[in-house]
């Protein structure tokens, strides 16, 4: 594992940038894995400001979204998808019919699962996987468990991710239950994955995910099996390595 060590969570989102800009220099019809959360908004601002200066090209990129809340629509302003438009692709030339997410609305949740397991490999797998991690060490919604979870499924989010996802909702309550994710052997098959940590309360987890034990309670804690992983944390993120 690669470990970026920088000051301020602007610094963080620069280097992101560089690093997924650098991605689609070289190949441009790059498959991204892209993620939701505050941690990555000022790098796809950076993205976007790359698009609109330098001509940075996503028009033969594709991207597969990490994971979505079961029971939001697309329209919903909660929705990973809605979150996902407003601070990336309504702002780049990516092709609309290059972007998925996994169906929160689905029906049949096995059924959307494999469907999307299967997306993935159509388009040749993700070569590039960008992951926030949650205060417990999960990595998209994979929370920590009795085992790592292999592919795209539905999961019902923990308490305590819940209440730190209540911020961006009216209250606790309106946190939707479920949601769908990619697994970990989804994230684990990327080529390359890059891990954005930023702030204090992120410090245990990455400090457990990186230096601690390999196991599913510590969801992102595989990652130290990937041979291709690159960390960015600010300051106060990578304080305890
Ligand atoms: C959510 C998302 C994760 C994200 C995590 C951390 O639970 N499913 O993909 O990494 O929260 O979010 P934040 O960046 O807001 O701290």
């Amino acid at each position: 594992m690669r470990i970026i060590f920088t000051d301020t969570y602007k610094k963080m989102s620069e280097e992101a940038a560089k690093i997924i800009a650098g991605q689609l220099w070289v190949k441009p019809d790059s498959v991204l894995g892209l993620a939701t959360g505050s941690t990555p908004v000022e790098l796809y601002q950076n993205l976007v400001w790359l698009y609109q200066t330098v001509g940075l090209d996503f028009s033969q990129a594709t991207s597969f979204n990490l994971d979505e809340y079961v029971g939001l629509t697309v329209e919903d302003p909660q929705s990973y998808h809605h979150f996902m438009y407003e601070n990336l692709f309504d702002h780049v030339n990516m092709r609309r019919d290059h972007i998925f997410f996994p169906n929160g609305m689905a029906e049949d949740a096995e059924r959307e699962a494999e469907d999307y397991e299967a997306r993935i490999a159509a388009a040749g797998g993700i070569d590039m996987q960008l992951l926030g991690i949650g205060r417990n060490a999960h990595i998209g919604f994979n929370e920590p468990g009795e085992a790592f979870a292999k592919a795209t499924h539905k999961v019902a989010l923990k308490e305590s991710t819940i209440e730190a996802n209540a911020r961006f909702f009216a209250s606790a309550a309106e946190v939707p239950r479920e949601a769908m994710s990619m697994g970990i052997g989804t994230i684990f098959h990327a080529r390359h994955i890059v891990l954005l940590a930023s702030g204090a309360e992120k410090a245990e987890a990455v400090r457990d995910a990186v230096e601690g034990t390999i196991t599913p309670s510590v969801p992102a804690s595989i990652l130290q099996l990937h041979p291709n992983v690159t960390l960015i944390v600010d300051h106060a993120a990578g304080a305890l390595l």
